[in-house]
């Protein structure tokens, strides 16, 4: 494969003062993004693209595992605690293709004992069939793509698929053996009161599942609902709803542990928490960015070419850049991830993760301890309830 001359320079930034080398290697996962859907929707911002009738899938594999093998002697010696196959639409791949995507990673890298491997599929996209098929290859986590029960707000939101489905996916998957699923559903939806709000969320409990995703719907810049924004509820119904919302969802057994994320007692996505703890992850795939620790002190971010038919195109490179991140740009980065989780992390972790000692975080904590946005606790990095609403204030005071 050639080198790319239209792709972004490969860019080493930040302050290259040396940093202690990490006293051990964070957990590694891997990121597989999938960049088809079968229609665009008006408010993702995500790396998808609506499909040709036929998929590329056989191609699509041979060039993720071709880009895995780039990534590979990054990783020498360590093995896989997760792999998550993320879209756009997996479920749009057969269960052949991605067995063979499968195979042709774990030939590569070890899969620790108990690997988690999620794929996020769409109600619509597949039927009882699949979904067996996908347990059979090792898949033992799904994501389902819920959004709400309610016709009408599915129409807003130009999903393919109608309430019914969405019911019976989750019965589907049940049924071909997934006793671990994540729903996700948005809220603060087009003209949604708090009792469509928590219809939704009830119906969703119903279904019994081990983790929900309950996002609020956010207009994205390069969206059709960016530039034809729909009326969406009032600041105050918003703010019920989150209230009600949370509520509902602590009194049937699901804790929140990050920001949008609520799961059954150890049900929470080994995969997320492993961002959110500043743990290393592989991306393969168009678009797909990791981040990877290496054992001189080294940590790098990169990022692949985004547009499926260039990620395709021989004639150039998978990696569309990478950046080694400063001393000046750690601190923020572990936050941002850290402080994401309700309960925070321990502070240890810090040096662990990035190499710096916790007294370079010392008059950012002083200052956001006074704002009352940082719990006063030597052992642990967490926001307070306060900290948790004004995350970005948070966050501010730890940029240098
Ligand atoms: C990678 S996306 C899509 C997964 C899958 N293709 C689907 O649509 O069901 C993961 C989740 O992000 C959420 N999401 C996407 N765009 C959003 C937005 N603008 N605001 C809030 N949540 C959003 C949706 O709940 C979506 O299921
Ligand atoms: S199906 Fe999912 S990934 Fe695809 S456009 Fe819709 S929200 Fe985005």
């Amino acid at each position: 494969m050639t080198i790319d001359s239209s792709a972004p320079p490969l860019i080493h930034g930040g302050v290259q003062t040396p940093r202690a080398a990490l006293p051990q290697l964070p957990p590694l996962a891997l990121y597989i993004h999938i960049p088809w859907c079968v229609r665009k929707c008006p408010y993702c911002d995500f790396n998808s693209h609506a499909a040709s009738p036929v998929l590329p899938e056989e191609e699509y594999v041979d060039a993720l595992l071709a880009d895995l093998d780039q990534d590979l002697p990054a990783v020498y010696g360590r093995e896989l605690s997760s792999i998550f196959f993320g879209g756009g639409t997996p479920s749009l791949f057969s269960a052949q293709a991605l067995g063979r995507l499968l195979e042709g990673v774990e030939q590569r890298i070890r899969f620790a004992d108990d690997i988690e491997i999620t794929l996020e599929a769409n109600p619509g996209t597949f039927e009882q069939e699949k979904f067996t098929a996908y347990r059979a290859l090792g898949i033992n986590r799904l994501s389902i793509g819920i959004q709400s029960f309610q016709e009408d707000k599915l129409k807003a939101l130009g999903r393919i698929h109608n309430g019914d489905e969405a019911v019976r996916a989750a019965g589907m998957a049940r049924q071909a053996g997934f006793d671990n699923f994540n729903l996700d559903l948005m809220h603060g939806l087009p003209d949604q009161s708090l009792e469509d709000a928590l219809g939704d969320l009830r119906q969703a409990i119903a279904m019994k599942p081990t983790h929900l995703s309950w996002y609020q719907l956010t207009l994205e810049p390069n969206t059709v609902f960016w530039n034809q924004p729909p009326t969406l509820p009032e600041d105050d119904t918003l703010w019920d709803i989150q209230e009600a919302g949370q509520a509902l969802l602590a009194e049937h057994g699901y804790a929140q542990y990050e920001v949008s994320a609520y799961a059954q007692p150890g049900r929470a996505a080994r995969h997320n928490l492993n961002y959110w703890s500043f743990g290393d992850f592989i991306g393969i795939g168009a678009g797909a960015h990791g981040k990877l620790s290496h054992p001189d002190g080294r940590i790098v971010r990169t990022w692949k070419t985004r547009l499926p038919k260039d990620y395709l195109n021989p004639a150039k490179n998978f990696k569309a850049g990478e950046k080694s991140l400063g001393n000046d740009e750690l601190p923020f980065e572990f936050l941002m991830n850290a402080l994401r989780l309700t309960e925070g992390v321990e502070a240890r972790l810090y040096p662990e993760r990035t190499g710096l000692p916790l007294e370079s975080l010392a008059e950012g904590r002083r200052d956001a301890e006074q704002s009352g946005l940082l719990q006063v606790e030597p052992s642990r990095l967490a926001a307070t309830p306060r900290g948790q609403l004004f995350l970005n204030d948070l966050l501010q005071k730890f940029l240098c």
